[in-house]
């Protein structure tokens, strides 16, 4: 029997603009804004309005077909020199989710055997669209292989937002929760709120109650006694980045989750689509970490936290090393240490 359940989802085509779920508003409204220029994409991606590896991605791409579609020159040289800056300027949004690079570059790509400019700018639209309906797809088979590491009934614990507003639908940490709720197969998730911007009490907590999940919200700084006495039976995070060895770039406080769970001899899986692997770098010490604004460490939604003028350190991402990660779980299904063969076995196959 399959449970209906309500799983939101972020990003929509609408013939000629993109509407996009504001995610800086949850989960105080839900309110869907209308993007109708590459400038209002730029800044929805910047400002968090949409966040999240895959749906950054997924945003660029339909961003890009937007953009294309409105170059008025009839000169498929100079169409496509067009197209190339508009890539480098939503390139510039973010550095750390690859899926950002990774569909910009597949979007440029499937125009390049294109004969007209009225035929490459239908293209990227398909291509946007493609996109899309795979990283569905893809989420849905990361949440069954992660399905058959989790038993019925457990407790496990995640952090920030991997969920179905972060990808085209089901999310990559969060689709074994949604796809169980269908089968009737119940876990009881620990979200982390995840400071400073909070993605996982806005956003985690919003969205796993939005399909009936058991959710438990927790600050970031309970995590090690949550595991020690909620009998915590795995972690698993999403990632922005995974290089050749296994190390992953994932939202900052996801390497104490996995030093902890190591201390607690708790799994530490990784949910990720290959789209979110860079097999370019060698090891996590390469990965470009972002560093955000100050005021996301001294406000909170606005509210003074800290003394004027504080110096602070706002790094959006950290490293987990390999070792300290029990299984990285695709959509070609679950790879186990040695990170590095197996990583590589997902290319080459
Ligand atoms: O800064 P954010 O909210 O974009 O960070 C998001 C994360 O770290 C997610 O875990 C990651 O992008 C995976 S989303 C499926």
């Amino acid at each position: 029997m399959t449970i209906q359940t309500a799983i939101p989802v972020s990003v929509e085509w609408k013939d000629d603009h993109i509407r996009l779920l504001n995610q800086q508003a949850l989960p105080e409204s839900t309110e869907y804004i209308e993007l109708t220029t590459i400038q209002d994409v730029y800044d929805s991606i910047v400002t968090l309005k949409v966040r999240g590896a895959p749906a950054i991605g997924i945003t660029a791409a339909f961003g890009l077909a937007l953009a294309a579609q409105g170059y008025e020159t009839s000169e498929l040289a100079e169409w496509r020199a067009q197209l190339k800056k508009d890539r480098d300027y939503l390139a510039e949004s973010r550095p750390t989710a690859v899926n950002l690079f990774w569909a910009l570059d597949r979007m440029v790509q499937s125009v390049e055997c294109a004969q007209t400019v009225n035929e490459a700018k239908t293209e990227l639209i398909h291509e946007a669209i493609r996109i899309q309906a795979e990283d569905e797809a893809i989420c849905r088979q990361i949440g069954e292989h992660a399905l058959s590491l989790l038993k019925n009934g457990e407790a496990v614990m995640t952090i920030c937002n991997a969920g179905s507003i972060a990808t085209a639908r089901y999310g990559t940490a969060l689709a074994p929760f949604h796809i169980g709720k269908e089968k009737g197969i119940d876990f009881k998730v620990y979200a982390c709120e995840t400071r400073p911007v909070l993605q996982g009490s806005r956003l985690t907590a919003w969205e796993l109650m939005q399909s009936g999940v058991d959710v438990t919200l927790i600050t970031d700084n309970m995590a090690a006694h949550t595991m020690k006495t909620k009998d915590i039976k795995a972690v698993i995070v999403g990632a922005d980045r995974i290089v050749a060895n296994g190390d992953t770039a994932n939202k900052i406080g996801t390497f104490g989750l996995a030093v902890l769970a190591k201390e607690f001899n708790i799994p530490f899986y990784v949910a990720a689509p290959l789209s979110t692997f860079d097999v370019t770098i060698e090891s996590g010490e390469e990965i470009p970490i972002e560093e955000r604004a100050p005021e996301e460490v001294t406000e909170i939604q606005g509210v003074k936290t800290a003394p004027e003028n504080v110096q602070v350190f706002n790094p959006a991402f950290d490293v987990t090393p390999n070792e300290y990660i029990t299984a990285i779980i695709t959509e070609k299904g679950v790879v186990q240490a040695p990170f590095a063969e197996g990583i590589q076995m997902l290319f080459s196959e």
